[in-house]
């Protein structure tokens, strides 16, 4: 449990997996290699479903060979767009059963670093993936704060401090350490 503790991608992965249900959809904000498109998939199975979007092209092909060297069953629409638009997307934004939305935010780091979220693109997201959940579904976020994340990680602590009633927040952070990860998990409540 405690080495769960200090990997934040661990740590993330834990609270998403005991939320989601075989037969969940769920939403891969960062795809990146892929990581968490795969333990997605792997948590909802080959009746569930998984979208993921990245920017990057690049790094979607990563993460399509990831997919396919994990055998996974689970039918995964991998997106190349900003994970704003999530909304734009009529099967996912009409999807009733997303019990989970993950972003590890930042930059992938086998590309280009300077290709890295933004504070205004990732509220974006966020406000529609809170939207998007159904209730007791979770979206967790790994926020940075190495130089280009400290205004993004600011936003979004500020953001989640004031979420209303309808979710519970929490904010997960190494206290003595400047520059680690902070992990944010909201929790749609079940009733309100
Ligand atoms: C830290 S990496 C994600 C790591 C990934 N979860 C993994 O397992 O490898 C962040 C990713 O976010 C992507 N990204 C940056 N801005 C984005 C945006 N607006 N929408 C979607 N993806 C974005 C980057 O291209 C990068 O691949």
């Amino acid at each position: 449990m405690i080495e769960t503790f200090r990997r934040q991608t661990l740590f993330a992965q834990a609270c998403v997996k005991d939320i989601l249900k075989p037969g969940d959809s769920a939403v891969d904000g960062t795809v990146g290699t892929g990581e968490d498109t795969v333990f997605l998939a792997q948590c909802v199975g080959p009746k569930g479903k998984v979208y993921g979007f990245d920017i990057q092209k690049a790094a979607l092909e990563e993460a399509q060979e990831n997919i396919r060297k994990n055998a996974v069953e689970t039918p995964i629409q991998l997106i190349c767009d900003g994970h704003q638009h999530m909304g734009n997307y009529p099967k996912l934004s009409e999807d009733s059963d997303i019990g989970a939305v993950m972003f590890n935010l930042g930059y992938w780091p086998d590309g280009d670093q300077s290709v890295t979220t933004q504070a205004d693109t990732t509220l974006a997201a966020l406000k529609q993936s809170v939207r998007l959940i159904r209730p007791g579904g979770i979206v967790s976020v790994i926020a940075y704060s190495h130089s280009a994340g400290q205004d993004e990680k600011e936003q979004i602590d500020q953001w989640v401090g004031h979420l209303d009633h309808h979710y519970d927040t929490y904010c997960f952070e190494v206290k003595n350490h400047n520059h680690a990860p902070t992990v944010y998990l909201i929790l749609k409540k079940e009733r309100p």
